[in-house]
């Protein structure tokens, strides 16, 4: 049987190889203690819950709108012009399956073949791997620890060439943490402008932010000509199993993407959107709780990586994880991530499951209770000592 070239190009994930490796090892009847997902471990707050019930007791349980019911896209309108402090109408709105098929979309509905797309690295592999997908060629831009993992404006400038077409943004990123400024973003947009390039930005981590405030590209005046804001249910109000994602762009480009979701999907599912709606309009309290707890978590497993010898670890601004440096410990990504997984039963990524700028670092999620946190960096702790006396 044949398989086109284009489907031979995508990449996996390096979070779902590692659950894969560790639920193996786990039934195997080792212990391990998961520092690899990128979800909250916190359950969904009951009133989004309720409104899903009730959605579906009510029959909400046919198909929707292709762009979402007209309810779920006006909440997110007017979540996004609060926060972004700037005017969206539900026209310019689309409501997905989750966050990831945005990038899908917005890749699919822009970029030719032959083009260039600027994405993060390391970052987040959907952007290089639909990138490719089409034919297009990612082109990575360095993400530096001695720039807080924020863009380099003068090396993404350097990138620019006539056959780029987009830049991908993250703030807060997967899996730095990093968060730009708004100096960053103003100068991304007048480049961005200059060349004429779209600019798709990942805000789905925009509620996490532990250090000062959450700047969008999309608050730069002119810049909603030009970007797909998106942003999700997923992280901030622990909905990853709902898919449930929104984003605002140019009315035109709205269209093609209706268009795109009645080709692929047809709708977002009826009853989760309902939940959605009460997710952003209703009550925030837990929200916020759950930000304070990651806030005390990044700052328990902060400490605890900077005491490990061998291992140093800036302070992430944002998101739900850690993004050490592991250079002193004289191990490769690679061999830092098998071996705490297959001898001190801690699963966590290499950095170069983000790219090969990602070498030197390891990603460490810290959507995990404080003990186990505890336990995995004394188990880390313990292995290390061992190698360095052997
Ligand atoms: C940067 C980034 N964008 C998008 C997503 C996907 O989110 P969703 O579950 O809403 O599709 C993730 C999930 O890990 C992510 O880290």
């Amino acid at each position: 049987m044949q398989y086109t070239e284009r489907i031979k190009r995508l990449e996996s994930e390096g979070a779902y190889v590692v659950l894969a490796k560790a639920k193996a090892l786990e039934r195997q009847g080792k212990s391990i203690i998961h520092l690899q997902i990128g979800e909250p471990d916190f359950d969904t707050p009951k009133n989004i819950i309720d409104a899903a019930v009730k959605a579906m007791q009510n029959g909400q349980t046919h198909y929707a709108p292709s762009a979402g019911i007209p309810e779920a896209r006006e909440a997110a309108a007017e979540y996004l012009s609060k926060t972004r402090g700037i005017n969206i109408v539900p026209e310019q709105v689309v409501v997905m399956p989750g966050a990831k098929p945005f990038i899908y979309s917005a890749i699919m509905a822009l970029v030719n073949e032959g083009d260039e797309v600027i994405v993060p690295n390391p970052g987040y592999p959907p952007y290089r791997s639909i990138a490719k997908f089409v034919g297009a060629k990612p082109v990575p831009v360095r993400l530096r620890e001695e720039n807080d993992f924020r863009f380099s404006i003068d090396e993404f400038r350097s990138l620019i060439t006539p056959r780029t077409k987009m830049v991908v943004l993250n703030s807060p990123c997967n899996p730095t943490g990093g968060v730009l400024t708004p100096e960053d973003l103003e100068a991304i947009y007048a480049a961005a402008k200059k060349h004429d390039l779209w600019i798709l930005s990942d805000e789905i981590y925009s509620r996490l932010v532990y250090e000062g405030e959450f700047h969008s590209i999309a608050s730069v005046p002119g810049a909603m000509e030009r970007t797909i804001c998106m942003d999700g249910m997923s992280k901030t109000y622990a909905m990853t199993g709902w898919r449930l994602g929104f984003a605002a762009m140019p009315k035109t480009l709205a269209e093609y993407f209706f268009t795109l979701a009645i080709n692929n999907f047809s709708t977002t599912a009826t009853f989760s959107q309902w939940g959605m709606v009460e997710g952003l309009r209703g009550r925030q309290d837990a929200v916020d709780k759950m930000i304070t707890e990651f806030h005390r978590r990044r700052d328990i497993i902060v400490d605890d990586l900077n005491s490990i010898e061998g291992i140093t670890c800036k302070k992430p601004q944002g998101a739900f994880y850690a993004f050490p440096n592991i250079t002193g410990t004289g191990l490769s990504s690679e061999e830092f991530a098998d071996k705490m997984l297959n001898e001190a039963g801690v699963a966590c990524l290499s950095g170069t499951a983000f790219g090969e700028y990602g070498e030197g670092y390891i990603r460490f999620s810290y959507a995990n209770s404080v003990e186990n946190i505890k336990e995995a960096m004394s188990r880390i702790k313990k292995l290390l000592k061992g190698v360095r006396t052997r």
